[in-house]
C-alpha cells in the first residue's frame, strides 16, 4: 500500500475481518488517509459496494487467501472486499499465500483456474518459508515486486489482458561465467535486466514462466520460477528441459561462446617468473540454435536476441538478418550496443525481426516497454 501511495495513486484499503487480526484498521485507516470499512453496512449512504469497485483502475487483492479465492470464484459477497471483487471492472490481481497443502488443494486449484479463466491475474505464489515451521510454495512474493507487476498492468491501460494464459514461457537471463580456477572466471556484462522484464511482462500477462537467470543480482520477480545457473552448460540444460513444455522460449541471456578447456580445481598461483599462464578455449554450445532447429515443441515460438555493432562486412540489419537465417529461431531482437550504451541501463530500443520478413521497430523507450512488444509479436504466432 505504501508503494502506492507514494508513487501517487489513490488507495482505498479494503481488509477482511481476518485481515484486522494481523494489521488494525486504525494502520490502514493512517496509511491510506481514508476510513476503512469490512462490511456494507458502513457509510451506506455512499454505496460502497458498488462505488469502490466501478471507480477502481486496479483491484489487488493481497495477500488472497485460500478463503478469499473460494468465494471470488464462486462469486460469494459477504463483506465489502467480496462485494467489490464483483463490481470491478477493471483489471483483478490475487497475490495468493496460504500452505503448500492449501494451494495444491484441488478445490484452490479449481477456483484458481476459474479465476484465471474469467481474465483475473492469480500469481503464483513463491517458494520459501511459510508461517509455520515449514518450507514450500505458498510464500507472498516480495511486495516491491508485486507492486512491479501492477504497474505493468496500469501501464497497459485498456490494453492490459491476459493473452498469455495457459501458457508457458522460459526466458533466460544474465551473462554466464566459465570457470578458470575456484575464484576466477570470464564473465560478460549482460545485467539481466531485459530477461526480468520479460519475465515479469509475461506474468503481467497470465503466463506460467520460467526464468533461467544466470549470475543476476535482481530479487525473483513476482509469480516467476526462477532457476539460477552460472555456466553455458547449466544455462543449456535448464533452458532444454524447461522448453520441452513451453509454447515459447526467449534467449534473453548472454551465454559465454567459449570456455576454457582446463578448470584448475586449486587456485592459479603467479609463477615468480613474471610469467602469465596462457588460456586454451573451446567453443560452448549454442543453445538458441539448438532449440530453433531441433524445436524440443513443435509449435513454440523461438525468439533470440544479437547485440550487434556493425562492421565493414554489412549494417547492423544485415548482420541480425543473416544472424537470424543462421541462428533459425522464429524472431530475433537486435540492439545497436555500438558504445555499450544498453548494459544495465534502464532503457532500451531495438528492431524486432521476424522469419516471416517482418520488422518492427520499437523507440527507445523502458525495457518493460520492449518486453511487451516481443510478447505481443510471439502472442501473434501463437494464435495463428
Ligand atoms: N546464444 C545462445 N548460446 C550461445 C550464444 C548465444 O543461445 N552459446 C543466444 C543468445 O542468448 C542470443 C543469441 O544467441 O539470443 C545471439 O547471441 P550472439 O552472441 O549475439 O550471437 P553469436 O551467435 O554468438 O554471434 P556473434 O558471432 O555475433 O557473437
Amino acid at each position: 500500500m505504501r508503494r502506492f501511495t507514494e508513487s501517487g495513486h489513490d488507495v482505498t484499503v479494503i481488509p477482511t475481518e481476518a485481515a484486522l487480526k494481523f494489521v488494525g484498521a486504525p494502520t490502514w485507516a493512517a496509511l491510506s488517509g481514508k476510513p476503512v470499512a469490512t462490511d456494507v453496512w458502513t457509510d451506506v449512504h455512499q454505496v460502497p459496494h458498488v462505488r469502490i469497485g466501478q471507480s477502481a483502475d486496479l483491484v489487488v487483492v493481497a495477500p488472497a487467501t485460500a478463503n478469499v479465492l473460494a468465494k471470488a470464484a464462486h462469486g460469494l459477497a459477504d463483506d465489502l472486499l467480496t462485494n467489490t471483487l464483483l463490481t470491478a471492472r477493471c483489471p483483478v490481481v490475487f497475490a495468493p499465500a496460504m500452505h503448500t497443502e492449501m494451494w495444491e488443494h484441488a478445490a484452490t486449484r479449481d477456483n484458481v483456474a476459474t479465476l484465471r479463466a474469467r481474465g483475473a491475474l492469480v500469481i503464483e505464489p513463491a517458494e520459501g518459508r511459510l508461517t509455520g515451521a515449514d518450507t514450500g510454495k505458498g510464500r507472498l512474493p516480495d511486495p516491491a515486486e508485486i507492486f512491479e507487476t501492477c504497474v505493468e498492468i496500469l501501464s497497459r491501460g485498456t490494453a492490459a489482458g491476459t493473452d498469455l494464459v495457459g501458457r508457458h514461457v522460459v526466458v533466460s537471463a544474465g551473462g554466464t561465467r566459465e570457470y578458470l580456477d575456484p575464484v576466477r572466471f570470464l564473465g560478460n556484462r549482460s545485467s539481466g535486466l531485459q530477461g526480468y522484464a520479460l519475465a515479469r511482462a509475461a506474468v503481467a500477462r497470465g503466463a506460467e514462466v520460467t526464468l533461467v537467470a544466470a549470475n543476476v543480482a535482481l530479487p525473483d520477480p513476482a509469480g516467476v520460477k526462477v532457476v539460477r545457473v552460472e555456466t553455458t552448460a547449466q544455462l543449456r540444460d535448464e533452458v532444454l528441459s524447461a522448453a520441452t513444455s513451453a509454447d515459447a522460449v526467449v534467449m534473453a541471456a548472454a551465454p559465454a561462446d567459449f570456455r576454457p578447456v582446463d578448470v584448475s580445481a586449486a587456485k592459479i598461483k603467479k609463477a615468480d617468473d613474471g610469467s602469465a599462464p596462457a588460456i586454451q578455449l573451446t567453443q560452448n554450445p549454442d543453445i538458441l540454435h539448438e532449440i530453433s532447429t531441433e524445436r524440443p515443441r513443435p509449435g513454440a515460438v523461438v525468439v533470440g536476441f544479437a547485440a550487434e555493432t556493425g562492421d565493414a562486412t554489412g549494417s547492423v540489419l544485415d548482420l541480425a538478418r543473416a544472424k537470424l537465417a543462421r541462428k533459425g529461431c522464429d524472431l530475433l531482437v537486435v540492439n545497436d550496443v555500438s558504445g555499450g550504451a544498453v548494459f544495465g541501463s534502464p532503457d532500451n530500443e531495438a528492431v524486432i525481426l521476424g522469419a516471416d520478413g517482418s520488422a518492427v521497430d520499437v523507440p527507445r523507450g523502458t525495457k518493460a516497454a520492449l518486453a511487451h512488444e516481443i510478447w505481443d509479436q510471439v502472442a501473434l504466432r501463437l494464435a495463428r
